[in-house]
């Protein structure tokens, strides 16, 4: 966001996440044309923002909903996505959640480990349905991104590990409300260095030819999502480079006769789109450094206190020569701190600022610790 918008920013009481949604239309449309070339299926993760305005330029797109929760679902299908473009992932479904998945006739649960196959099995047959499965495969393969953030190595709680499935696949003779329909994989969040695309495309060949010897194939194969952003400079790399990612896809991943492949992207769709917007509370002249104290906190936007992810911030009133500052947050924590020791034009009471690349993992991260107030959103075009 940019100092042009500042006269219908301030109209907004802060702190509020803004989005640009032209730039939503943008990115969106890159993705859909890289991915179309080859026939790829997009399932958009809800999970890194499921507002409605988003989800309706998503869904006018034509991408499916990749959802982790019953209330995902709902909220997916709230939104107008139809059940067939609907897959369930999550480790902990619960019972209620599988139900309404059930209900709903989406089109396929992301099965994470052998009990819950026989979980969605028992419910299915209750209710005289057919649960359309895949198998999340833990591939163990390094997506080289933070560890909070990593989910495809064996030391992560994440998919079947493969030294399961041998014993896995007789069982499914004696499950009739269950039908094996593909793969699934997804490997980290947050991945720039896209050798771990290229390596998982290795291990999903390898794996795909272990279940053919022993008489499986699958009509869908769902590789994830997981790739980043530029948070460093977000102004020059606004869109992820879609053309490379899915042209590693196309170029490495083996694709069987017929078989559909699916992407479960999340940030790369929505995080550039948005800034959480906030005002200049209290200057403050700590020992060693000068702290600027925000509207806006963790509770607000909790990457940098969870995962010390970096957020560019930009003083959206001042043009005055730099000082260095840490930037801080109103809550009880020390760990409520967007950034440290960076320039920012002198800073004053009152000044807007805006912290970048925070349309993923933002709002929906939002909490209401300090009871604080539900941030709001404001679109712009
Ligand atoms: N599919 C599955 C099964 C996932 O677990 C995730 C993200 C995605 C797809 C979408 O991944 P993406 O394309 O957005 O990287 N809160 C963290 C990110 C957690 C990601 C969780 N899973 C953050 O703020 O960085």
């Amino acid at each position: 966001m940019s100092k042009q918008h500042l006269p219908v920013l301030a109209k907004h009481a802060t702190p509020f996440y803004l989005y640009d949604l032209g730039l939503l239309r943008t990115t969106l449309d890159q993705a859909k044309t890289e991915a179309q070339q080859y026939g790829y299926h997009v399932h958009y993760a809800l999970k890194a923002n499921a507002n409605a305005p988003i989800l309706a330029e998503i869904l006018e797109r034509g991408f499916g909903a990749d959802c982790v929760s019953g209330n995902e679902v709902k909220r997916a299908l709230e939104a107008g996505f139809t059940p067939e473009n609907i897959v369930f992932a999550g480790v902990g479904k619960s019972d209620a959640e599988i139900n309404l998945a059930l209900q709903s006739g989406i089109f396929c649960f992301n099965c994470e480990s052998v009990q819950e196959l026989e979980v969605i099995q028992e419910l299915a047959a209750a209710q005289g349905k057919t649960a359309q499965v895949a198998l999340r495969i833990n591939p163990n393969v390094d997506a080289y991104t933070h560890k909070y953030i990593t989910t495809g190595l064996e030391e992560n709680k994440f998919g079947i590990n493969t030294w399961e499935l041998e014993n896995l696949l007789p069982n499914f003779s004696h499950w009739p409300n269950i039908k094996l329909i593909g793969l699934h994989f997804h490997i980290g969040s947050q991945i720039t260095d896209l050798r771990a695309f290229e390596n998982l495309c290795g291990r999903v060949n390898e794996l795909q030819d272990w279940f053919e010897a022993r008489g499986y194939t699958f009509p869908h194969l769902n590789v994830g999502g997981g790739l980043g952003v530029n948070y460093q400079q977000p102004e020059e790399h606004p869109i992820a480079d879609f053309k490379e990612y899915f042209g590693i896809f196309n170029r490495l991943l083996t694709k069987r006769p017929g078989q559909q492949v699916h992407f479960e992207l999340g940030r790369a769709l929505v995080a550039q789109c948005g800034s959480l917007i906030s005002k200049v509370l209290y200057l403050k002249h700590g020992q060693k450094t000068n702290f600027v104290i925000l509207d806006a906190g963790m509770t607000e936007l909790m990457r940098p206190a969870l995962y010390q992810a970096y957020h560019k911030i930009e003083n959206l009133t001042s043009n005055l020569p730099a000082k260095t500052y840490d930037v801080v947050g109103p809550i009880c924590e020390s760990s409520d701190c967007f950034a440290k020791g960076i320039e920012l034009p002198e800073t004053h009471r009152g000044d807007l600022v805006a912290i970048k690349t925070a349309g993923a993992y933002g709002e929906v991260m939002a909490s209401a610790y300090n009871l604080r107030d539900r941030v709001q959103a404001v679109y712009v075009d």
